[in-house]
């Protein structure tokens, strides 16, 4: 029998393709859960998998890594799809496939399976890293094969074939949580006019929940990373946790877009990113400071280049190469503290210091100590506004004549 190695999570969809892959199609099953922080009880996970059919379940803490090769260079280049959406599905993905790859060579698999459907995304960005890392490898997407029309049908296969499932009949929404974020979909948030149920929140209060108080915290960067958390040293895994921890009870990451996927239809996304909002504010406004002009620019278009390359499956490609190289370079000086103020659901820069400042506070200041040369003001303007003249005399000039007419 062929071997196969699934991305196994323990939901619906992976649950019922480790049933499938076997019963309908004759595949030997590996199933391989990716720990990128959604908490999994691997104990339960691995009973789920074995009883619905695999022969193997192998599980790996991702954590670090993602958040050293992913999450990090994501903060470091501003990495926000579109409206708002902080790439914590998208993020997750190529590590996976990496892994799916390493998995697949090590267990002789000539397979691999995904539980992602025909319309995503996540199906272009497991298939582009499997493409780029091992070409070889063949993939197979249950869900875009088997017969199931809706989430209800296959909770109604599930249930007869008695693949235990964390979803109810009444509650199908598809959840991808980790360090990150989470991503919801589905259910009732499929009607755009819909607000989200208070359910479909995992890591945030309702602004209406949080405290009335609003805190102050305090984040430290070295070079564009998160280092510390209200004075105290933290990896990144940790401060990322505690952030989250943070945010969420004070109502804050909680995102509602119409999206546009890679595949050309709209969908209705939620997502909820507590510590993601409040490091990418905070990495931002540590930029205004430290980055000239020039680079700000150059960087803001280039961010939009990078988040779309997370967002649409081009992980492992020359152009994220390059990218990195020039975003590393303007993270040198993005070393510095911020303060932040939290209160019901909004975050806000309070305070900003850095030892790489650019901000220079004798040349802003309107009050005493100025030492901004006035005088050089007139000059610089004369010179400045030469093209600008030029253009105004010939305005006049056209008024009265007909030149231009
Ligand atoms: N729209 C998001 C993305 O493409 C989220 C995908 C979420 N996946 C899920 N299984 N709920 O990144």
């Amino acid at each position: 029998m062929p071997k196969i190695v699934l991305a196994y999570s323990g939901g619906l969809d992976t649950s019922v393709a480790v049933h499938w892959l076997r019963k309908e199609k004759g595949f030997t099953v590996v199933a391989f859960c990716a720990d990128l922080g959604q908490a999994p009880d691997l104990a339960l996970t691995k009973k789920r998998a074995m009883a619905t059919g695999a022969v193997e379940f192998l599980a790996e803490d991702l954590r670090e890594r993602f958040v050293h090769e992913y999450v990090f260079p994501a903060i470091q280049a501003n990495a926000i799809y579109e409206n708002g959406y902080p790439l914590n599905t998208a993020l997750g993905r190529p590590l996976i496939a990496q892994e799916l790859a390493r998995v697949a060579i090590e267990k002789g698999c000539e397979f691999v399976a995904h539980g992602c459907t025909a319309k995503g995304n996540d199906q272009v960005r497991f298939e582009a890293g499997l493409a780029a890392l091992e070409p070889q490898l063949k993939v197979v997407a249950p869900l875009r094969e088997w017969k199931f029309k809706s989430r209800e049908e296959e909770v109604d296969y599930a249930l007869a074939n008695k693949i235990e499932v964390p979803v109810k009949r009444d509650k199908p929404y598809s959840i991808d949580i980790n360090l990150w974020g989470a991503s919801i979909e589905c259910g009732e948030l499929e009607d755009p006019w819909q607000a989200p149920p208070e359910d479909t929140h995992l890591m945030t209060v309702p602004a209406e929940k949080a405290p009335d108080k609003a805190v102050e915290i305090e984040v430290e960067f070295e070079q564009g990373i998160p280092v510390k958390l209200n004075k105290k040293a933290l990896g990144g895994v940790k401060l990322i946790e505690a952030m989250n921890k943070l945010a969420g009870e004070h109502a804050i990451g909680r995102v509602d877009v119409i999206e546009n996927r890679v595949i050309g239809i709209k969908s209705r996304e939620v997502y909820e990113a507590p510590a993601a909002t409040v490091l990418l504010t905070a990495h931002k406004a540590l930029e205004e400071m430290t980055l000239s002009r020039e680079v700000l620019r150059q960087k803001s278009i280039l961010s939009q280049a990078y988040s779309d390359i997370i967002y649409s499956g081009q992980w492992f490609t020359d152009l994220r190469d390059a990218l990195d190289a020039f975003i590393r370079v303007t993270q040198k000086y993005v070393t510095g503290t911020l303060r932040m103020r939290l209160y019901k659901g909004q975050c806000v820069v309070v305070g900003r210091r850095s030892p790489c400042s650019l901000y220079d506070k004798s040349l802003a200041t309107y009050g005493s100590g100025d030492a901004f040369n006035h005088e050089a003001a007139k000059g610089f303007l004369d010179i400045y506004n030469l093209g600008i003249k030029a253009q105004g005399l010939r305005r006049k000039r056209s008024l009265s004549s007909e030149v231009g007419k």
